[in-house]
């Protein structure tokens, strides 16, 4: 509801972890296995709203075994992230479009709305007081999970009256084991992630359970990842899962247009304006895996990536579809690629000039 949107003004209760963990050796991160020495807490109930914002020591919670959330999944996640700047300075990459999706996802599991801009303001705190733990190595960054759970105790298949927003943090380096170097990507034939008018373009818990399996089969061949067809007719590309894709074909770039079942990648959107910031031509719109494979064929296929929070911009160097093995720009990191990479890279790390207002400081 309408008063849903906006809570009165509330200070965030602080309490202090009494004693620190040590801090990883930045040179050897890997993704989302370490985690910061304190978390942000907010409950909702129904009538009440969302009360009680608090940071205090990163902690195991304990719920009731009926909470909704381990039956019905009622869930949603975001992703973003903090990064040092040289001068020491700390800042987020356009973290309002981060809780105004999470806002987006709540609507489609019928989560109440959070106040984004309390959230933002939440997160500020939070990061402020973790700083020491953002790695300064190339590469990596704080990694930020905000998610929502339904804590209701019930097992009628109904939307929860109770809530928990919650936001961890986590020293990051590269998402996957490639690094910034291309990765090989299965085309998924048999499994889909998401149809239309279905949850894909909300970030909730089941897209990603339902991705497991697929990535469980073909990760045993050295795939980093699937790349997932449309779920009516298995034709057209819709995205990785953890990144959403892009492809140049005879100079032009194309990604798949949001159609309902895609996620609304910050990233996506970020390398959208800028490829139309240097005039290069970039279109959205459906496009097929056999056009794929034809301008492969053809010898027009120049260069594919994927975009994400985690995984930045990931060059596919290979795409794997019904038994054939398209070796994309020989399987080597493509000049767009690489400079959306560090184009990208240098504005959240505050090394080069952030034309659009996209960095946010704490
Ligand atoms: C992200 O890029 O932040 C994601 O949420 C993708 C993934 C780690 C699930």
């Amino acid at each position: 509801t309408e008063g849903d949107r906006t809570m009165k003004v509330q200070t965030i209760k602080v309490e202090l972890a009494e004693t620190l963990k040590a801090k990883p050796n930045g040179a050897h991160l890997d993704f989302g296995t370490i985690f910061t020495d304190h978390m942000f807490l907010m409950d909702y109930k129904e009538g009440e709203g969302w009360y009680d914002p608090r940071i205090v020591p990163y902690q195991s919670l304990t719920l009731d075994p009926a909470a909704i959330i381990f039956h019905y999944g009622q869930t949603v996640f975001e992703g973003l992230k903090a990064y040092i700047t040289e001068g020491g300075e700390v800042q987020l990459f356009r973290p309002e479009k981060n809780f105004e999706r999470l806002n987006h996802s709540n609507d489609r599991l019928c989560i109440p709305h959070i106040d984004e801009q309390f959230a933002l303001e939440a997160l500020k705190q939070l990061v402020e007081i973790e700083k020491d733990w953002i790695p300064t190595e190339e590469g990596t960054s704080l990694y930020i999970r905000p998610f929502i759970i339904a804590t209701e105790p019930y097992l009628g298949v109904a939307p929860s009256k109770q809530y928990k927003l919650m936001i961890i943090l986590s020293p990051v380096g590269a998402y996957y084991k490639e690094g910034i170097n291309p990765v090989k990507i299965a085309v998924e034939n048999q499994y889909v992630r998401a149809v239309l008018g279905g949850t894909g373009e909300a970030k909730t818990a089941g897209n990603y359970a339902a991705s497991l399996m697929a990535q469980e089969v073909v990760s045993k061949d050295g795939f980093a990842q699937v790349l997932w067809l449309d779920g009516v007719e298995k034709k057209y590309i819709e995205e990785v899962g953890s990144m959403n894709v892009f492809f140049k074909i005879n100079g032009e770039i194309i990604t798949p247009a949001l159609n309902g079942s895609i996620l609304q990648g910050v990233t996506r959107d970020s390398v959208i304006q800028l490829l139309k910031h240097w005039g290069l031509p970039v279109v959205e719109r459906r496009i097929a895996m056999a056009e794929i494979a034809e301008a492969y064929e053809s010898g027009t296929l120049e260069e594919a990536f994927g975009t994400g929070t985690a995984a930045v911009i990931s060059p596919i160097g290979q795409l794997t579809w019904e038994e054939k093995d398209l070796i994309i720009n020989d399987g080597k990191t493509g000049e767009i690629s690489k400079k959306l990479y560090d184009t990208l890279t240098g504005i959240q790390y505050g090394k080069v000039e952030d034309p659009f207002g996209w960095t946010v400081k704490v």
